[in-house]
C-alpha cells in the first residue's frame, strides 16, 4: 500500500501557484482575486472558506469574503452576484453550497458569469469541459487529477468506479476519467444511492473513488487487491479530542481497506487539500485569460 500524500502534493502545487502568481503581479500589476460568497454559519462551510481565503493570501492572491446571514433573500444574493460579476478586478467568484432552504442553488450558482464561474458549476463549463474544451474544472475532481498525475497513475484502459452522482464530485469526476486524456481513458461505471448491489461494481475498481458522504461506507470486502482508492468523504463528527472540537472521516473504512490498496488517500490529508489546489490554479487560469 502506497499513501496518495495530500499534503506532499499540494504545497508543492502550491509553491508552483505562488511562482506564477508573482509573475502575474510583475507582467500585470495586479494579482488574482477570488472572491468568496457565504451565507449563514455552517460549520464545514466556515471553515472550508477561511481555509480558501488563508490558501490565496499564501500564494499571492487577493481574496475576499461577503458574508450574509441565513435570512438573506435570493434577490439580494442575486444582486451581490451581478455586482461581483461586473466588477473588473475580480477574476473568480464561489457561492459556498450549500445555501438555506429558502434559495435555490442552481439559480444563485448559474447567475455568476461563466468567465469568473471558477468552481465549474455553470452548464456551459461542465459542457466544454466533457468535449475537452478549455473549462473551469470543479476543484474537487480537478485535485484529484492533478494528484493522480502527480503519482503517475495509469488510468488508461482501467475500470474506474465513481460512488456518488453529486454536481460538485462525482458526475464531473465521472466524465473526467472517461475523457481522452490523462488521466482519464477509463471505462467507467458510475454508482449511486439508486444503485442495487453496489460492492458488484466496486469489487471490479481498478480504480475507485467515492464522494458518497457516508463515513465507512466503502468496507474491506467491496474492494479489489491492488485497487487505487480515492477518499472524497469529509464527514464531520464532534470530538472532544481535537483542537477544532470536529474529527473528520472518510467515506472508506482506511484501516482495512488500506492494506488490498495499491494506493489509497488518507482523510484528513488527502483529496480535501487537493480541492484548494484546483481552486487556485482555476483562479490563475482566470487571471491570465487560459480559459476565457
Ligand atoms: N461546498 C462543498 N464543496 C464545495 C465547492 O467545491 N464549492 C462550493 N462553492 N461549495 C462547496
Amino acid at each position: 500500500m502506497n499513501l496518495l500524500d495530500g499534503k506532499y502534493v499540494s504545497e508543492k502545487l502550491k509553491g508552483e501557484i505562488a511562482a506564477d502568481a508573482a509573475s502575474y503581479l510583475a507582467k500585470s500589476g495586479r494579482k488574482p482575486h477570488l472572491v468568496a460568497v457565504l451565507v449563514g454559519h455552517d460549520g464545514g462551510s466556515e471553515t472550508y472558506v477561511a481555509s480558501k481565503m488563508r490558501n490565496c493570501e499564501a500564494v499571492g492572491f487577493k481574496s475576499g469574503t461577503v458574508r450574509f446571514e441565513d435570512d438573506v433573500t435570493e434577490e439580494e444574493l442575486l444582486a451581490k452576484v451581478e455586482e461581483l460579476n461586473a466588477d473588473e478586478d475580480i477574476d473568480g467568484i464561489i457561492v459556498q453550497l450549500p445555501l438555506p432552504k429558502h434559495i435555490d442553488p442552481e439559480k444563485v450558482t448559474a447567475r455568476i458569469d461563466y468567465r469568473k464561474d471558477v468552481d465549474g458549476f455553470q452548464p456551459i463549463n461542465l459542457g466544454r469541459m466533457q468535449r475537452n474544451l478549455p473549462s473551469f474544472i470543479p476543484a474537487t475532481p480537478y485535485g484529484i487529477t492533478l494528484m493522480l498525475k502527480e503519482y503517475s497513475i495509469e488510468t488508461a484502459g482501467k475500470h474506474c468506479v465513481v460512488v456518488g452522482r453529486s454536481n460538485i464530485v462525482g458526475s464531473p469526476m465521472s466524465i473526467l476519467m472517461a475523457r481522452n486524456a490523462q488521466p482519464g481513458n477509463c471505462t467507467v461505471t458510475m454508482c449511486h444511492s439508486r444503485t442495487p448491489d453496489i460492492k458488484k461494481f466496486t469489487l471490479d475498481a481498478d480504480i475507485l473513488i467515492v464522494a458518497i458522504g457516508k463515513k465507512n461506507f466503502i468496507t474491506a470486502d467491496m474492494v479489489k487487491e491492488g485497487a487505487v482508492v480515492i477518499d472524497v468523504g469529509m464527514n464531520r463528527e464532534i470530538s472532544a479530542s481535537t483542537k477544532s472540537g470536529y474529527k473528520l472521516y472518510g467515506d472508506v473504512d482506511f484501516e482495512n481497506v488500506a492494506p488490498k490498496t495499491s494506493w489509497i488517500t488518507p482523510v484528513p490529508g488527502g483529496v480535501g487539500l487537493m480541492t484548494i489546489i484546483g481552486l487556485l490554479k482555476n483562479t490563475l487560469a482566470s487571471a491570465n485569460g487560459t480559459v476565457y
